[in-house]
């Protein structure tokens, strides 16, 4: 493995692989000095061309814990068009030796461009390219998964059988595609729950199965349900009547909390839009694993770091 650019490429022997390295790297975290020497010398560098707090930290806090130098390169609003400032940028980080390259993007595809690009010759992590992948957030989520499920014991499981139910703003989800690749390579199934006008056209050649009633899904009883936010910002139209509407028919309220089983898992990538996709009660709730899901997210993408700039070979 040379770039990290969608689930998709991943195998199930490949995927269990990472989790198994992020759970060396979360034994690290558990130390009371939580640093590696192994990417000493190494320069990775954050790219982010949109708003990020918690992926961009949680790079930042990865890289650090194994030792490389870590430059934020902030690039938004620049004035430059796309295409331009992408090269000239990576141009520019090429000069500087960046060893590897955290790419986040408005553009699906940007992060693939990068990588198969003669302009820098670095490990590319996509940390979200427009309404395609976000790998690494798939990656925590199953991670935080299997360890819900088996604990210290995790290292090897895949999460066969596992039944996973997502709902929302599928259509605007990157966080959404790259479970769905992730997810089936892993053996869990999906069932995807949203208005029809939220659900892409692509989605006859997904591995899933599709409802549009939550209450539906909720008597399913599926082992783990994940929420994701309206991405308002991505929407040029209006995908449903208000906000209020579409809390009543698709948030997760604490009267449908209520009705889930006591070990179904309630998961967010964040950030959340309490009171509309999810309410606090079922955000803070004993079953949510959304600050899991933020511990996770280091050890992951320490694990993504170490296996493209430390090893050779993957799994
Ligand atoms: C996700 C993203 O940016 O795609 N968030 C994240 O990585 N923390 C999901 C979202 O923005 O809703």
């Amino acid at each position: 493995m040379r770039h990290l650019l969608s689930t998709r490429e991943l195998d199930r022997a490949t995927a269990v692989g990472i989790l198994d390295v992020a759970e060396d790297m979360a034994d690290v975290a558990d130390r009371e000095i939580k640093k590696l020497p192994t990417l000493r010398g190494k320069t990775v560098v954050n790219l982010f061309f949109e708003d990020s707090t918690r992926t961009r930290t949680s790079f930042e806090v990865a890289a650090k814990r194994l030792s490389s130098d870590l430059v934020n390169f902030s690039a938004k609003g620049s004035s430059l068009s796309k295409g331009e400032s992408l090269k000239d940028t990576a141009q520019t980080l090429a000069a500087m030796g960046a060893d590897a390259v955290v790419i986040r993007h408005a553009s699906s595809g940007a992060a693939q461009v990068l990588a198969q690009s003669n302009w820098i010759d670095a490990a590319i992590i996509n940390a979200g390219d427009g309404t395609h992948e976000h790998p690494t957030q798939a990656l925590l989520d199953a991670f935080t998964m299997r360890r819900r499920i088996h604990g210290r014991a995790s290292r090897g499981h895949d999460l066969d059988g596992l039944r996973v139910t997502i709902v929302g703003d599928i259509l605007h989800s990157r966080v959404a595609r790259s479970n769905v690749w992730l997810l089936q390579a892993l053996g869990a199934s999906v069932h995807l729950v949203a208005p029809a006008t939220l659900l892409p056209s692509e989605l006859a050649n997904w591995p899933v199965t599709v409802g549009y009633d939550l209450d539906e899904a909720i008597r399913q009883s599926p082992d783990a349900i994940m929420m994701l936010r309206i991405q308002a910002e991505r929407m040029s139209a209006a995908y449903f009547p208000n906000a209020r509407e579409y809390g009543r028919q698709w948030g997760l309220d604490d009267e449908r909390l209520a009705r889930l089983g006591p070990d179904t898992m309630v998961m967010h990538p964040g950030p959340m839009n309490r009171g509309l996709e999810i309410s606090a009660g079922a955000a803070d709730s004993s079953r949510s694993t959304v600050l899991e899901q933020v511990a996770n997210g280091v050890s992951i993408r320490m694990a993504v770091l170490y296996l493209l700039l430390a090893s050779e070979t993957v799994a």
